[in-house]
């Protein structure tokens, strides 16, 4: 696929993709492997909505990602592992070795009884098997759906029921900086409520103990290396269900993402490409010492839970036959030097991390930057939340040493693919602003009353007004709902849900989410689910569950709570009530702040006022707004005083 090079091509394609959408993507997705061509390009609508990209064309997403690359790159490097255990040697994957993985997992999920369209739900650490699994679905045409090993068995567990899972993948634990975290015993305790799930396929990866259940629980050792490395790709149709992916919205329940094969193949590796601009085109990593120019490198540093993990280290990558790093750790094991150390041990050349992780290390100070010497690095990227100016010059000047662009790039699960970023080196960057919209994605911001506004150097509402091929077609089983989210607030709009500004020169800053849902860390949450989770507790009446500023987190957590005022011991309260938010959804969505009240601030209509409580949670008590349409103006006051 040829990249952009220079701005004004990017200005020239951006008009043509515009212009002509159709004969823009097609040319792009004429560089893939079809075993049969498209009838259509594209078919929407942003009412239903329905969006149908390369119409009737059959193919397969793996044999994109490996099979296509084996002629000149058999030999060359998909993944290195580094292990959570700094010393474990890091495993080298080659692309001849994914495929033969991959295949061996494939078989075995159909001697399981896995057949074309059945959904499989990953439950795994950050580990080559957990992408190997990804693949073999597809490779096969089942669904994946894979959930955070972070989460709860209860978060598991409601989404493996969401979409009939029939078989779990997973491992007996994982390690995670010091700790060693139990898995397979929270995949038992899902399932207890699980009646879709016939079998589970166990990787042992720390070899501790674990309860075998005869006839469902299968080790993965004892089946997937006796299975045959070829496995022939299932032809998909382009609109046939690749994944689904859980993501919070508004409401209590997590929505499942639906994403399509065609149009997302065809867009997550594009924008890999156009944003990272890497060379992918040498066809081994050469062990040795090599120049640098010919040896490229990869890290995107997310999980494969999230939606980063699938386009930016699943499918990005390998589609464009690049090389990647696969991290099981955490940025500060076995100290906050980690990620500069295995830069330097690998010779990373494209780092892609999130601001939370860059402020936490930027908080640790430079003596743990300083012994490592970042050189081969040539591009850095930001995701997942808006980076702040002081992050992003700290990651400028201390990492990048100000020869790298940064790529700041906003998209979301619903979107698969990046929207908005500078390409690297090739497009103009500037500080804390994600900057111009990628070809094909035609951004627009809208008043509350869903008027454009019109011009530069302006704020509001972002909307996409005009379909790209990764976009979500629906949520699964409930296609009303993904209409309701992202389709209705605004007619004939898909809605982002996020604040955003256009300066003078037509760069888009994204600000933040403008609905009920937060952004803890990088990971959205949204404040029903967690206010659920919390009135779980026997002793809350009611809560209510706001972000606010957090110097690491970006966002962080604030309940305001309801108990009866025979409840004393709040201290241990309190504590009850994270140990049953880790419970129900996971140690993520923890509040950091729970203040204990007696009501919270309501209209008379019985709506909590949560523009009030932000701003107390801010910290901003000095214009309350108006408060007279409140049912008991005086809980306000007594909220105000007792903030923690
Ligand atoms: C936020 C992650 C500002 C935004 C890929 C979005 C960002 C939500 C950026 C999606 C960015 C993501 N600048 N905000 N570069 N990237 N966001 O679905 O609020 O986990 O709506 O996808 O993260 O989060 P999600």
């Amino acid at each position: 696929m040829k990249t952009i090079t220079s701005f004004e091509q990017y200005k020239a394609d951006y008009k043509k993709s515009i212009e002509d959408p159709e004969t823009f993507w097609t040319d792009i997705a004429n560089d893939f492997l079809w075993k049969q061509k498209w009838t259509k390009t594209l078919e929407w609508n942003f009412d239903s909505p329905e969006v149908k990209w390369f119409i009737d064309g059959k193919f397969n997403i793996t044999e994109n990602a490996i099979d296509r690359h084996l002629a000149t790159k058999a030999d060359k490097t998909a993944f290195i592992w580094e292990a959570n255990d700094e010393n474990h040697l890091p495993r080298k994957i080659t692309y001849q070795n994914l495929h033969d993985e991959v295949c061996k997992i494939a078989n075995t999920l159909k001697s399981l009884g896995i057949n074309k369209g059945d959904r499989v739900c990953i439950y795994m650490p950050m580990i080559p098997e957990a992408v190997f699994a990804m693949l073999a679905c597809a490779r096969i045409g089942a669904v994946h759906s894979v959930v955070f090993a972070g989460f709860s068995a209860s978060a598991l567990a409601g989404r493996i029921q969401d979409s009939d899972c029939k078989i779990v993948l997973t491992t007996d634990g994982a390690y995670r900086g010091a700790k060693d975290i139990v898995i397979k015993a929270l995949v038992d305790e899902a399932l207890e409520i699980c009646p879709s799930v016939q079998k589970v396929l166990v990787y042992k990866h720390t070899h501790s103990a674990i309860n075998i259940i005869e006839g469902r629980d299968v080790i993965w050792q004892d089946v997937v290396p006796n299975a045959l490395s070829v496995c022939e790709a299932e032809l998909m149709d382009s609109e046939d269900v690749l994944f689904i992916l859980y993501t919070s919205g508004s409401t209590g329940k997590p929505k499942g993402v639906v994403h399509t094969c065609g149009g997302y193949m065809v867009y997550t590796c594009y924008t890999f490409q156009n944003v990272f601009q890497m060379d992918s085109s040498v066809s081994s990593l050469p062990e040795g010492e090599m120049p640098k120019a010919e040896r490229e490198l990869f890290w995107c540093t997310a999980d494969v839970g999230w939606i980063t993990g699938h386009s930016y280290i699943a499918y990005g990558p390998l589609l464009a036959g690049a090389s990647s790093i696969l991290f099981e750790g955490v940025p500060t094991f076995p100290d906050a030097g980690r990620f500069w150390k295995v830069i330097d041990k690998h010779k990373v050349t494209h780092f892609y991390t999130a601001p939370t992780a860059i402020r936490a290390l930027e908080a640790q100070g430079l003596d743990f930057v300083k012994p490592y010497k970042l050189d081969t690095l040539k591009v850095l990227g930001s995701v997942g939340e808006p980076i702040n100016e002081e992050a992003w010059q700290w990651y400028h000047k201390n990492i990048g040493k100000e020869k790298c662009p940064i790529v700041d790039t906003w998209w979301q699960t619903e979107t698969g693919g990046i929207l908005i970023s500078s390409l690297a080196g090739v497009t103009p960057s500037k500080p804390s602003f994600a900057t111009l919209p990628m070809p094909g994605i035609q951004p627009l911001l809208v008043d509350e009353k869903g008027n454009e506004i019109l011009g530069n150097n302006v704020e509001g509402n972002l909307c996409i007004k005009f379909p790209w091929p990764s976009m979500i077609r629906t949520t699964y089983g409930d296609h009303n709902r993904c209409k309701q989210e992202y389709f209705s607030t605004y007619k004939g709009l898909y809605f982002t849900g996020d604040g955003c500004r256009r300066d003078e020169n037509g760069f888009y800053r994204i600000t933040g989410r403008v609905d009920d849902v937060m952004n803890i860390s990088g990971h959205r949450i949204g404040t029903a689910e967690v206010e659920s989770a919390i009135n779980m507790h026997i002793d809350v009446v009611e809560s209510a569950v706001v972000g606010y500023p957090h110097d690491i987190k970006g966002q962080g957590i604030y309940a305001f709570v309801i108990v009866p005022s025979t409840t004393k011991n709040h201290d241990s309260l309190r504590q009850e009530i994270i140990a049953e938010v880790n419970k129900i959804i996971g140690p993520i969505a923890k509040p950091d702040k729970i203040q204990i009240v007696t009501g919270l601030p309501k209209t008379r209509s019985g709506k909590i006022m949560r523009r009030i409580l932000r701003k107390v949670a801010e910290g901003d008590v000095s214009d309350l707004g108006d408060t007279s349409t409140l049912l008991d103006p005086s809980v306000v006051d007594e909220i105000v005083n007792g903030k923690i």
